[in-house]
């Protein structure tokens, strides 16, 4: 469905960020790309969205070049992203945050048929429909930022560090709803430093360093490597 060929990323003026990377997602696969600060996973997420473009190499979607498609359409092929850092408009109620997030949509009636299956996938963003988006929960905040996503009816949706600032009680909740996501037929590329939670949930992952992939397999194999368990689990 998605795969990079020998791409390399960088920012204006600055060094490449990543470097001759390749990876690809199948349809209906949850992959991880894990890795530590400054690594270049958020890169990679914008790069495939179309808001960076590489500088080498290539990005395919259903073979398909992505590298001259803008930002909007890309959105309408279907590829969504959460952002990190969740990015909601926090004077602006719940539903209105949603309803921004079906814009690539051509339809208005596709446009409600989403919010319906939003709302019915998160009960708490229903109850609280017109309340501010600052005013939620943290957790409630990461639900809203993934049910936006979902507003354009992707089919591959990433998701840039969905468990960053959440309660810890509350982290296995979104790992829970991600799989649940995954369970209904989309395609998930998810970033974490959460290394253990991705890993349990993903068919998939590469392990990132500076730029460049140095490990790859499967998430429960990669549980078990040494580097991985040195590296992000402390072990
Ligand atoms: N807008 C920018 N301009 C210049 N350099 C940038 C920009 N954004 C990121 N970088 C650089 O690119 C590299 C990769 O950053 P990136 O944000 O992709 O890392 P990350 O793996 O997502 O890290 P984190 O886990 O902290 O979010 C870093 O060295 C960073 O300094
Ligand atoms: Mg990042």
């Amino acid at each position: 469905m998605l795969e990079l060929k020998n791409a390399s990323i960088g920012y204006k003026g600055g060094v490449l960020a990543v470097q001759d990377v390749s990876f690809t997602v199948k349809e209906g696969e949850v992959v991880s790309l894990v890795g530590s600060n400054g690594a270049g996973k958020s890169t990679l997420l914008r790069a495939i969205s179309g808001l960076l473009r590489p500088r080498a190499g290539e990005i395919l979607f259903n073979g398909e070049p992505l590298h001259a498609v803008p930002p909007y359409d890309i959105v309408r092929k279907g590829i969504a992203m959460v952002p990190e850092g969740r990015q909601l408009f926090g004077r602006l109620p719940v539903i209105d945050n949603l309803r921004l997030g079906a814009y690539a949509l051509s339809s208005k009636a596709d446009a409600e048929r989403s919010l319906a299956e939003v709302l019915g996938l998160f009960p708490r963003l229903a109850e609280r429909k017109g309340q501010r988006a600052e005013t939620l929960s943290g957790g409630e905040q990461q639900q809203l930022a993934i049910g936006r996503g979902l507003m354009s009816r992707p089919k591959l949706l990433m998701l840039d560090e969905p468990s960053l600032g959440i309660m810890p009680k509350l982290v296995s909740e979104i790992f829970r709803t991600i799989r649940e996501i995954s369970k209904k037929g989309l395609t998930v590329l998810l970033v974490e430093q959460n290394v253990f939670e991705a890993l349990d949930i993903s068919d998939r992952a590469y392990v990132l360093q500076t730029g460049k992939i140095v490990l790859d397999g499967q998430g429960k194999e990669l549980l078990q490597s040494d580097m991985v368990r040195k590296a992000f689990l402390g072990m």
